[in-house]
């Protein structure tokens, strides 16, 4: 099979925010406890905290952490969760019917993002939380006078403030499966009081509004009322599918519920003569079907990596669009990594994760493709309405380039699950040197998974001698390549 790839220096689509190879953690199964924070465990350090998971997770230069939950979220009161850790109550945890400890809170949140060098990005309990206790949590963080929340932030052994940029305002507001689920205005009018108060305490804060998918009329509402006060619009993704196809096609889904929610914001800040940023916050995506209950322990075969190396791609090609992604999640619930009391493995979709967060770079290049084509058979009831998303190229590319425009990596993936595929690769105004490096994910089959002392799926490394302004490479069946190329010196 071929196909042809070309990339103009010229045709620039943006900055791809560092923030769209984002995370999230939440207090749920073994993500926290058992996950990153394991007290007791001869893997962990002083804090509490896995050193293997850390060097796990700090492979993926994780930018920003969003905490702490997910549903978990609007039952939480954070104060439950500071102060002496034998002094914590434990409480019942009411969104995923379990306990929680409160031995790992804000002060261990921060001390964490700290630890991995990611931005924390708290979201606030718009369930059965208050406008008081959202306002108090920013002080906690931020605050900087001689006050009560602040003071206590003191008394806890932090000095300094925090300095927490990003919240966000409540999760999945709009679910049945939330507590304290709103209508659309009802939630938007409390949201509205809760920023105001937010930002009183701190107005440097960014804020974030809690959307759907930019598909439904929650989106335009909350929009509508939000606009003003927020910096970001969040909407959330999972997808999956046994049937391989399926699964790539379903990812798609992300560039629809992009582009809808990019000409809602632009409607609403024209309506409204709004001035200020809002991009879409992509804070929850990932491949999800399977594990439903008992800790979302999801496990990941090749066909999941090559849908997230997808998903990743098209938060590359949206960079004006997409501020900020976030995969749900790091550790153990549906995640890039897996422990036991033992030790770690690295998921399938770990590697593509690795990889792009490593070799993008800040611009976004448009990059036209022609590649054959397969349609994927949809269920008639499929929730996601797949069939105007399709026929879909088996390659998936984007491109993104230095300021300078001296070097280039190309992300590919090959989603056909037998054929290779030669491609011809031509650029316009970019003359690589005939040296290029290749990381290549791939595996035996489609199914192949990894597992406590079997990685079946992993990076290989290998060389391009030929390249040029016009050479071919041939993308192996189901595989992601990632590779850079770069111009000699100037002449
Ligand atoms: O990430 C798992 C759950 O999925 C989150 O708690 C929730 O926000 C979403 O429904
Ligand atoms: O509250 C003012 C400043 O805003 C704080 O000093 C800083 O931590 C925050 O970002």
């Amino acid at each position: 099979m071929s196909a042809r790839i070309k990339i103009d220096m010229d045709r620039r689509l943006g900055r791809i925010d560092p923030f769209v190879y984002g995370y999230f953690i939440e207090h749920l199964g073994r993500c926290i406890y058992g996950g990153i924070y394991e007290e007791g465990s001869p893997l962990s350090d002083e804090r509490g905290f896995r050193t293997d998971v850390l060097e796990a997770v700090r492979g993926l230069r994780v930018p920003i952490l969003r905490w702490p939950g997910g549903n978990f979220v609007s039952g939480y009161h954070w104060m439950d969760g500071i102060g002496p850790k034998e002094q914590r109550p434990r409480r019942m945890e009411l969104a995923w019917l379990a306990e929680e400890s409160n031995r790992f809170g804000t002060d261990e949140f921060i001390e964490y993002c700290r630890a991995i060098g990611a931005e924390p990005y708290i979201c606030v309990n718009l369930g059965t939380g208050t406008l008081d206790e959202a306002a108090a949590w920013v002080e906690y963080c931020n605050g900087t006078g001689d006050t009560y929340y602040a003071n206590l932030r003191r008394q806890n052994g932090h000095p300094e403030p925090y300095g927490v940029k990003y919240w966000g305002l409540g999760n999945e507001m709009y679910g049945p499966w939330q507590i304290g689920q709103k209508e659309a205005r009802e939630y938007a009018l409390f949201a509205r009081e809760a920023a105001k108060l937010m930002k009183r305490v701190d107005l440097s804060i960014k804020l974030v509004s809690c959307g759907w998918d930019g598909l439904h009329d929650w989106d335009r509402i909350v929009l509508e009322i939000l606009a003003p006060y927020v910096d970001y619009h969040s909407i959330h993704i999972y997808t999956g599918s046994d049937d391989h196809y399926l699964n790539i096609a379903q990812v798609h889904q992300a560039e629809r519920c992009i582009r809808a929610t990019w000409a809602l914001i632009q409607e609403v800040k024209y309506k409204q003569r709004l001035g200020h940023d809002i991009r879409i916050a992509y804070d929850e995506w990932n491949v999800w079907f399977r594990e439903r209950t008992d800790g979302l322990e999801e496990r990941y075969n090749l066909s999941d990596a090559l849908a997230v190396a997808t998903y990743l791609n098209i938060f590359q090609r949206h960079p004006r669009e997409v501020g900020m992604a976030n995969l749900a999640q790091l550790v153990n619930v549906i995640a890039p990594i897996f422990t036991s009391p033992e030790g770690l493995f690295r998921q399938t979709i770990y590697w593509p994760l690795r990889l792009y967060a490593a070799h993008a770079q800040p611009i976004s290049l448009d990059v036209w493709v022609a590649s054959e084509t397969f349609t994927a058979e949809i269920d008639p009831e499929d929730r996601h309405f797949l069939a105007p998303l399709m026929p879909l190229p088996y390659l998936d590319v984007s491109a993104t380039c230095d300021e300078a425009g001296r070097t280039v990596t190309l992300f590919v993936v090959n989603r056909h699950a037998a054929d290779d595929v030669e491609a011809t690769i031509q650029f316009t105004d970019f003359k690589p040197m005939p040296a290029a490096q290749v990381y290549e994910v791939s595996g035996p089959d489609l199914n192949a998974v990894n597992d406590f002392g079997s990685e079946q799926v992993g990076v290989t490394e290998k060389q391009v001698t030929d390249a040029a302004a016009i050479f071919t490479y041939t993308f192996p069946a189901h595989s992601i390549t990632v590779m850079k190329l770069a111009t000699g010196p100037a002449s």
